[in-house]
């Protein structure tokens, strides 16, 4: 028998994210049919009220019957995460049996991470090594090195590495998992995947949401913790890296680590960008949104122009862009190879392979052509491949993939200790490096494409900026 455990089931992840996943889950047959799903939170709920506040918090195109019957299979557990005899009446519930697998889901802020586990091992619900008893911890996965360092600690106490899955939702993502496919089973890039022909990478997640209603979270977060520690850090190597054979997820891992241990920033007082949305278009400022303090110096945006130490990629640049209440909302990684050789044709345009993770998911190649006609005319043409576009395409959210892969007791999509230890190795160093934050602060419009020192960024590099 499979028992999830939703802790945090009444906040938004749970209603946005991870409540539909389960249903998709169950729609798909991807978790048995006689599967417990226990929602936790410390808001006041009976079993039905909780049901009603679902049905009225999350929309979306469902079959209704489909829903309502998925709906009434919620089980509502009221519990203080720091009260034990919570967990005690937990335990009363339900009846365990040594073959049962456990799923602990902790939808939470990460100062409760440590209190959780603790009570679930010391009431025995958690049991030290036993990998039918697995739980995933939501990013972020602390504040910062320290606060991360602390929770894993004492994580360790309770749970082997086996049992803990760190979640960063970007690795469920198709194109994400594409990267790897790409790479390891086509030899034309591979061949190609290094500094003899790449010039540069471009690594740009934008939005153009505000902080919505997180503004408490995302004002001691900002863009840099927010976004570039997880996602963009993993995205960089997932392109970065060389796995001494793949698939296997412990040279992956390994390969990913080695990537981001060699991580360095030339020069942070230059190479690091940072904004913060000010009023236009009718939006309002980030310092009038709800919950944030109007003197806030949090920045919403960040560019950067990261070096990695490695044979592999020796001179190339790597710049990640990622900012809120910008003029759109596109994930995607462009590969700009360098500019023919001496004994070729001089002056073409570049290649540029683009995988495209949002709005479409997909992958398009430029490359170099004769004009038709009488002329040795070049003309740049696109390849391209569009995989949200085909017929009858329906790809899972990254969520369902990522809960599947817990229940599967897979840990390819989830981060491992030594990852998150460097990622935020990097971020600490780099935020040191840049001083005091405030005084690097941009202010740029909101809806715009960021302040134009992210611009100038790659043109004193003389390049451009790819996507938006
Ligand atoms: C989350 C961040 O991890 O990712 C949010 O905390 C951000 O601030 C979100 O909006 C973006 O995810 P996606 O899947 O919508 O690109």
């Amino acid at each position: 028998m499979l028992r999830i455990f939703l802790f945090g089931a009444t906040g938004n992840l749970s209603m946005k994210k991870l409540i539909p996943a389960f249903y998709q889950l169950l729609e798909k047959r991807q978790l048995p049919e006689n599967v417990e799903i226990i929602c936790i939170g410390r808001r006041e709920f009976t079993r039905t009220s909780f049901q009603d506040f679902v049905i009225d918090r999350i929309g979306g195109e469902r079959d209704v019957k489909k829903w309502f019957t998925f709906i009434k299979r919620l089980e509502y557990h009221q519990l203080r995460f720091d009260a034990p005899n919570d967990y005690k009446r937990l335990l009363e519930k339900i009846a365990i049996h040594e073959v049962d697998v456990h799923l602990f889901y902790l939808a939470t802020d990460p100062r409760f991470f440590t209190i959780i586990t603790r009570y679930l091992s010391e009431f025995g619900l958690l049991e030290y090594s036993n990998i039918n008893q697995r739980i995933v911890f939501e990013k972020p996965f602390g504040k910062d090195l320290e606060s991360a360092t602390e929770i894993n600690e004492v994580l360790s106490t309770y749970l082997v590495e086996d049992q803990i899955y760190r979640m960063d939702h970007y690795l469920g993502k198709e194109m994400i998992q594409n990267i790897m496919m790409l790479r390891f089973s086509n030899m034309i890039y591979e061949a190609s995947w290094n500094h003899a022909y790449i010039d540069h990478v471009q690594i740009t997640v934008t939005e153009s949401v505000g902080v919505l209603e997180r503004a408490g979270y995302y004002d001691q977060s900002g863009a840099i913790r927010d976004m570039i520690q997880s996602h963009l850090l993993q995205m960089l190597t997932l392109v970065a890296m060389t796995p001494k054979k793949y698939p296997d997820e412990e040279t992956v891992i390994s390969g990913k680590t080695e990537v981001l241990k060699a991580l360095s920033i030339a020069d942070a007082k230059t190479d690091v960008v940072i904004g913060q949305y000010v009023a236009a278009k009718g939006m309002q400022s980030y310092r009038d949104e709800k919950g944030v303090p109007p003197d806030s110096c949090t920045e919403t945006f960040a560019a950067l122009k990261v070096k990695v130490d490695l044979p592999r990629w020796e001179g190339v640049d790597f710049y990640l862009k990622t900012g809120k209440r910008l003029s759109g909302k596109i994930s995607e990684i462009a590969i700009i190879y360098k500019e023919t050789g001496k004994n070729l044709i001089p002056d073409c345009p570049t290649n540029v392979l683009v995988i495209e993770i949002y709005p479409k998911e997909g992958m398009r190649l430029t490359f170099n052509m004769k004009k038709p006609g009488t002329t040795q005319e070049i003309v740049t043409r696109e390849m391209e491949f569009c995989q949200s576009c085909l017929v009858d395409y329906s790809a899972p959210e990254a969520y369902e993939i990522l809960i599947h892969e817990v229940i599967m007791g897979k840990h390819d999509l989830y981060t491992r200790w030594d990852e998150v230890k460097y990622e935020w190795t990097f971020v600490e160093k780099m935020l040191h490096e840049c001083g005091t934050l405030g005084d690097k602060l941009q202010f740029y419009p909101a809806g715009s494409r960021g302040p134009e020192l992210a611009d100038a960024l790659l043109e004193r590099d003389g390049r451009s900026w790819y996507s938006l």
